[in-house]
């Protein structure tokens, strides 16, 4: 019974669809007419056809054009007034080419972190990079990747790269540009038995660091709350703790673990764990004890006193045992 009432019903339903369909012209032809073609004046593509094409898909066009840029002013924005080139039949001396590291620093006219007012006559009005796509300069000009002949922009991002489905227009993908210029980084974490998967499992090198960013610890990433990355996928490691043991007593996670690769189990930075628990709970003592000494009953020439994680098995940090046994 209930289907024949349902039945004429959902046909007029679809009757009155397509009757309004049909009454709206726009509304069924919206699908399948082609957008009036945004090169159809460009100057620049006239000659540079191909290249201003695949450009409709860079992240620059399309964040520019959304503000209302035409296509040449996209591409003067970055390569200065083509005037002259275009009048002169694609004369070079007439054009910023954007090679080396002259077209890196122009760059930092729309990525510079420092306030508009710093930059207000070299940049476009309204063509600034968007506030997660600025560089912090402040940082990265003092870092090991500031711009240089060596290093710089230009070396990770290619602007008219092949693939725009590139994340961040990086010149290659990750681990493979890092490894043009860091081979014996990279090398060690193919080949060492214990290792963060670098490239598989979703940890890059720019989980941990800032590409970026300042120089040695200073220039790794934290996490939202200002910590090391580390705890960004090892909270339970984190605490806090009721008796804390690493980060606020025995220092940060690299005071005890190899954060790339290492041949030890566990990447320690010692091959066992009894070796790297002496460092610190020295039974000589001397000026260089850290921690408590071991109690006498520790005698560490007998085999099950050597493995110390055995029995202070919460070596991260306990709420329970201030031994940390559990
Ligand atoms: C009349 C044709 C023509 C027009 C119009 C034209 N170009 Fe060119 N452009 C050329 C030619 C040809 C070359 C290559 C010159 C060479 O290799 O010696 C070139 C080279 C370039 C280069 C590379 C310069 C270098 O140092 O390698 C850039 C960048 C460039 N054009 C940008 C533009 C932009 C931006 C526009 C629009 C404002 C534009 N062109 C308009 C013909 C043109
Ligand atoms: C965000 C900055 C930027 C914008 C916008 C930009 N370019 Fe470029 N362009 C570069 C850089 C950097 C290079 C140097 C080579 C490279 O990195 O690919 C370059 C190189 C070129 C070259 C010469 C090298 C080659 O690949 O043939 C041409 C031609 C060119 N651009 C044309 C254009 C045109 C046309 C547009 C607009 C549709 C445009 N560019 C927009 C940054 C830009
Ligand atoms: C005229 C201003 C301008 C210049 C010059 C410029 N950019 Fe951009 N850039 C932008 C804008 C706008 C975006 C869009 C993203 C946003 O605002 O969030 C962007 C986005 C990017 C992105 C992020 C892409 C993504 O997938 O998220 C990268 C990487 C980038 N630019 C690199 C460069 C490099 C390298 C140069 C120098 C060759 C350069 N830009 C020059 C304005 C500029
Ligand atoms: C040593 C290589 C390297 C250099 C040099 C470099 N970048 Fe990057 N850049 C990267 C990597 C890698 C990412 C992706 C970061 C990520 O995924 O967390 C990135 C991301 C970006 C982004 C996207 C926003 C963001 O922070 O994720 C922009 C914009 C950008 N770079 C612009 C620049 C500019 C401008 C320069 C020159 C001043 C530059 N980069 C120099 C490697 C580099
Ligand atoms: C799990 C986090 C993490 C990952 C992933 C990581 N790093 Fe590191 N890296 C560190 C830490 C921590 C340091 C030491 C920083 C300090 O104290 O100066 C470091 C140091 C470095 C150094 C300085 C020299 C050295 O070896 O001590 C280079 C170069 C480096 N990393 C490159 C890379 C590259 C390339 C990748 C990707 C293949 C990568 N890192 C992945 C955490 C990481
Ligand atoms: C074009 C070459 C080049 C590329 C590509 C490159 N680097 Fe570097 N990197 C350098 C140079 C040069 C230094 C400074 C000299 C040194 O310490 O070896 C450096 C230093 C570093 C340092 C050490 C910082 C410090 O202060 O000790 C880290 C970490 C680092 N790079 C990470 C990366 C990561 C991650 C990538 C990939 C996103 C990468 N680099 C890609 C050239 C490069
Ligand atoms: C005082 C030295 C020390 C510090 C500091 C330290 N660890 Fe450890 N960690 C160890 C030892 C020792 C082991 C091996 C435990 C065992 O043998 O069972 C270990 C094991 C691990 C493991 C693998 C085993 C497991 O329990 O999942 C991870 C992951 C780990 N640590 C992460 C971290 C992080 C993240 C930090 C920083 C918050 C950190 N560690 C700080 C000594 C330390
Ligand atoms: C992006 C997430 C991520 C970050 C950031 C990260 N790790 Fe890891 N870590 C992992 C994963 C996943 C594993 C398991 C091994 C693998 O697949 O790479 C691991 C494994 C480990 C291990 C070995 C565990 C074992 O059982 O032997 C240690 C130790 C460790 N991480 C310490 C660190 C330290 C120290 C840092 C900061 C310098 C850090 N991790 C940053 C995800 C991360
Ligand atoms: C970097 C130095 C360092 C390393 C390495 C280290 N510890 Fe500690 N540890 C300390 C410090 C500092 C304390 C703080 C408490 C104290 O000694 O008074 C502590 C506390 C302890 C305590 C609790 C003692 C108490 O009185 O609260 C135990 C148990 C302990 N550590 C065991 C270990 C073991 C097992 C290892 C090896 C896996 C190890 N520690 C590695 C520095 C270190
Ligand atoms: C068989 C189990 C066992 C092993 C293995 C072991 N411990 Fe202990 N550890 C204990 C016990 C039980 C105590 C508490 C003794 C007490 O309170 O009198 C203790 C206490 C400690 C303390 C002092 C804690 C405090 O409160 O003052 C330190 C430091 C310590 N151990 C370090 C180590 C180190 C370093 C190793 C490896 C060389 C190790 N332990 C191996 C059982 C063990």
């Amino acid at each position: 019974m209930r289907t024949r009432i349902y039945l004429p019903g959902g046909i007029l339903l679809l009757v009155v669809v397509l009757l309004l369909v049909a009454l709206v012209p726009g509304l069924s032809l919206a699908a399948d007419t082609p957008k009036a073609d945004p090169l159809a004046d460009s100057v620049c593509a006239s000659c540079h056809g191909d290249q201003a094409k695949a450009f409709l898909n860079n992240p620059h066009d399309r964040s520019l054009a959304a503000k209302g840029w035409r296509v040449d002013a996209i591409c003067e924005a970055c390569h200065g007034s083509g005037t002259k080139h275009a009048e002169a039949g694609g004369d070079k001396a007439f054009i910023n080419g954007m090679k080396d590291l002259s077209g890196a620093e122009a760059c930092l006219k729309c990525h510079n972190q420092i306030g508009d007012h710093a930059c207000s006559n070299c940049s476009p009005v309204g063509a600034k990079a968007s506030k997660g796509a600025l560089i912090d300069t402040a940082s990265h000009l003092t870092g090991s990747h500031a711009p240089q002949p060596a290093v710089n922009c230009l070396d990770c991002h290619s602007i008219h790269s092949a693939t725009f489905t590139a994340p961040k227009l990086l010149k290659k993908p990750q681990l493979d540009l890092c490894e043009s210029c860091h081979p014996t980084t990279v090398a060690a974490f193919r080949n060492k038995p214990y290792t963060h998967r670098v490239g598989r499992g979703g940890i890059q090198c720019t989980s941990c660091h800032e590409p970026h960013g300042r120089q040695g610890k200073a220039g790794m990433k934290l996490t939202r709350a200002g910590e090391p990355a580390c705890v960004g996928c090892h909270a339970e490691k984190k605490g806090p703790f009721v008796f804390p043991h690493a980060g606020d007593v025995a220092g940060d996670c690299t005071t005890c673990h190899q954060p790339h690769a290492s041949n030890n189990p566990h990447m320690l930075v010692q091959p066992t764990a009894m070796q790297l628990c002496l460092n610190c709970h020295t039974q000589l003592g001397g000026a260089k004890t850290l921690g408590a000494q071991p109690p006498a009953v520790h005698n560490v020439s007998l085999a099950r006193w050597r493995n110390c994680t055995t029995c202070h098995t919460a070596i991260h940090g306990s709420n329970r045992s201030p031994q940390l046994f559990k």
